[in-house]
C-alpha cells in the first residue's frame, strides 16, 4: 500500500509517519527531511533549496519533483508513505504521471487536520535530534533526560531554523494558498481520508490506521 500524508505545518506529519513506519514497515519520503540532509551535507541540492525553506516559501517544483522521482527509483517496489509532497496542485498532478509512468498506486491521500490555533505552539516547542531525526516537543513530548535523544543517546538536539515565529507565520501562509487546495483535489478522489489530528499521538495513529483498514 503506498499513501500520502499532507496538513498543515505541525499537523504531525512526520510523527504520525513515523509511526507508520516502525509499525507497518512503510518506507518514509519526506520532501522536508530530504531539504534538510541536504542543507546538513551541503550539497548543491541543499545550496538551491535553502533560502526558499528558510524563508518558508516552498522550494520550486523541478527541484523538489526531481528529488521526490530520484527517491521513489531508489526505494524500488516498497510501500512508501510520502510526507510533505505534494504540496500544491501542479506537484499533485506531476505526481499521478510520475506513479502512472512508474506502474505504482496510490492508494490513500490522509488529510491530518489540526486547527490554526495549536499549531504555532506545537512548532515553537518542536525540537529533534540531528542524529537520529526523532522528534519531541518541551513540553508535550520532552526527552527523558534533558537534551538527550531518548531513541539514540545522541546530545545533538536542536530546534529547526524554520521555527522560528516569523518563519512559521510565513509556513501557515504558504500551507493556506498553496497546499490547502489539495484537500478538495483529492476530495474528488476516492482515495481521500481526513484524519481529527487533536489528541495524544497514539490516538490519531489509531485513527489512521482504522482509515488504512489495518
Ligand atoms: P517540512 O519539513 O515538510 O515542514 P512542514 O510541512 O512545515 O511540516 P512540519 O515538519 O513542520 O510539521 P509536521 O506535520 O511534520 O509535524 P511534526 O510531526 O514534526 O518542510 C519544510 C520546508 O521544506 C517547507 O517549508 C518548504 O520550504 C520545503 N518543502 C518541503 N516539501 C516541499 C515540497 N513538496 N515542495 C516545495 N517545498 C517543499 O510535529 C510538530 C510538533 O508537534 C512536534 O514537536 C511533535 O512532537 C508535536 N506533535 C505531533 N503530534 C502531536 C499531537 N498529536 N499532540 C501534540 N503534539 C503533537
Ligand atoms: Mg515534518
Amino acid at each position: 500500500m503506498n499513501i500520502l500524508i499532507f496538513g498543515a505545518p505541525g499537523a504531525g506529519k512526520g510523527t504520525q509517519s513515523s509511526l507508520l513506519v516502525e509499525k507497518m514497515g512503510f518506507h518514509h519520503i519526506s520532501t522536508g527531511d530530504l531539504f534538510r540532509a541536504a542543507f546538513k551535507n551541503n550539497t548543491e541540492l541543499g545550496q538551491k533549496a535553502k533560502s526558499f525553506v528558510d524563508q518558508g516559501q516552498l522550494v520550486p517544483d523541478d527541484i523538489t519533483v526531481s528529488m521526490v522521482e530520484e527517491e521513489l527509483d531508489r526505494i524500488d517496489g516498497k510501500s512508501f508513505i510520502l510526507d510533505g509532497f505534494p504540496r500544491n496542485l501542479a506537484q499533485a498532478e506531476v505526481l499521478k504521471e510520475m506513479l502512472s509512468k512508474k506502474n505504482k498506486n496510490l492508494d490513500k491521500a490522509v488529510f491530518l487536520a489540526v486547527p490554526n490555533t495549536l499549531l504555532k505552539n506545537r512548532l515553537t516547542g518542536r525540537r529533534l535530534c540531528k542524529d537520529c531525526g526523532a522528534v519531541y516537543h518541551v513540553e508535550t513530548k520532552p526527552t527523558s533526560k534533558e537534551g538527550i535523544c531518548d531513541s539514540c543517546g545522541s546530545n545533538k538536539i536542536y530546534q529547526r531554523t524554520d521555527d522560528k515565529e516569523d518563519v512559521i507565520q510565513a509556513r501557515l501562509d504558504t500551507y493556506k494558498e498553496n497546499t490547502s487546495p489539495l484537500i478538495e483535489y483529492y476530495k474528488n478522489d476516492d482515495q481521500y481520508v481526513e484524519i481529527d489530528g487533536i489528541g495524544e499521538t497514539e490516538e490519531v495513529f489509531e485513527r489512521i490506521k482504522i482509515a488504512l483498514g489495518s
